[in-house]
């Protein structure tokens, strides 16, 4: 018997095998078609694409149009098959034009989702804090509390209270920033704190002794900066009023201080200093020579090389007093420890204002 399909050459038999043939010929086709659309790389190739297969002689064309050569009852499914099958290739031509012809702009803004996050970069422990917390753990090892105060501070802290009244010679020596020099009353001037000894009194007027305190902070004063002086710096204070407190608590408290932070054999000295909130008033200094990292503050190397790191004493008995302790009763001493000195020592800084300058290359060293 002749076929009467020739577009189906072996199928000159049952119906359901000639539908079944016309829906595997046409996804056939749609395949092909479609892996060559996505292989496509321009505008070009594109138009080539659409011609022979969309195109009046294109071959999902012919496959529709092959439609007359199937038998009246096939038709449907044949037609069905090969609309789909056209179709499906019409739309996957419609996006891959637009892909295609879509400027490159609009690419950079598209998020890609398989793309490696951006690594959020880490930083590190600033080398003031660092130092200040190491500060903290050696005196909180030895019975001392934290507490902080402002650092926009009346002129009764800073100075009043502190044994410094008013045209009182040791106020030169403190350049102080002024925030409001009169005071809105005339009466109560405010300043940035020119040291963190005012802590000291917010401290007594607010408990009984015995006391046992550090106040870490920042300290402001008017002055030109160059490699050893910054107009705003770092502080610890440092206050213990108890009955019987002697100066030799002092300089044990001072010394351990300074081994936990600089070594077992760290050398040590006292040297009388005046600060009108103490008598008799002290500096302590360490022994940089035996250090292997030893500069001097000129880069000289020396049998001894004493680095001033704090000022000291006992707590003035009109200090006291001024916060309702009785002298006769209690004893105390205080310290002020300058943290940029400390942390210079340690790492070998040479410049106070790399602290500040928010240099990265700096900051990452540590
Ligand atoms: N406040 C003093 C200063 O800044 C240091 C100090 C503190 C001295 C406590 C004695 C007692 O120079």
């Amino acid at each position: 018997m002749q076929c009467v399909y020739p577009l189906f050459p072996s199928c000159c038999i049952r119906e359901p095998v000639i539908t079944q043939q016309v829906a595997a010929r046409a996804a056939q086709l749609q395949a092909r078609a479609l892996k060559e659309l996505s292989d496509v790389p321009d505008a070009e190739g594109l138009e080539a694409w659409r011609v022979s297969y969309l195109g009046r002689k294109g071959e999902a064309t012919l496959l529709k149009r092959s439609i007359t050569e199937v038998p009246p009852e096939s038709r449907r499914e044949f037609g069905q098959a090969a609309n789909a099958a056209s179709e499906a290739l019409a739309s996957a031509f419609e996006a891959r034009r637009t892909e295609i012809e879509r400027p490159s702009g609009d690419d950079a803004d598209a998020i890609d989702v398989t793309l490696p996050g951006v690594p959020s970069p880490i930083g590190s422990i600033h080398p003031i804090t660092s130092t200040v917390r190491e500060i903290c753990a050696a005196f909180g090892d030895m019975g001392f509390e934290v507490v902080e105060g402002p650092e926009v501070e009346l002129d009764h802290y800073n100075f009043e209270k502190l044994n410094i009244p008013k045209h009182h010679p040791a106020r030169d020596s403190f350049n102080t920033l002024w925030v409001d020099k009169t005071g809105e009353d005339g009466e109560r001037p405010l300043l940035l704190r020119t040291h963190t000894s005012p802590m000291q009194i917010r401290t007594m007027e607010k408990q009984d002794p015995p006391v046992r305190v550090i106040a870490p902070g920042k300290a402001y004063r008017y002055e030109a900066t160059d490699a050893t002086h910054e107009w705003h710096f770092s502080q610890v204070e440092g206050l213990a009023v108890d009955k019987g407190i002697t100066f030799a608590d002092l300089k044990g408290t001072l010394h351990e201080f300074a081994r936990r932070l600089f070594g077992e054999n760290v050398r040590v000295r006292f040297r009388c200093d005046y600060f009108p909130f103490v008598e008799p008033g002290a500096e302590m200094s360490i022994d940089w020579s035996s250090r292997s990292d030893n500069r001097g503050a000129k880069g000289e190397k020396q049998e001894e090389n004493w680095m001033e790191i704090l000022g000291a004493g006992m707590v003035h008995p009109k200090v006291l007093e001024g916060v309702g302790y009785d002298p006769a009763v209690y004893t105390g001493f205080a310290f002020g420890i300058g943290i940029e000195r400390i942390a210079m020592l340690k790492h070998g800084i040479d410049d106070i204002r790399l602290f500040y300058s928010n240099d990265v290359r700096f900051l990452r060293q540590f």
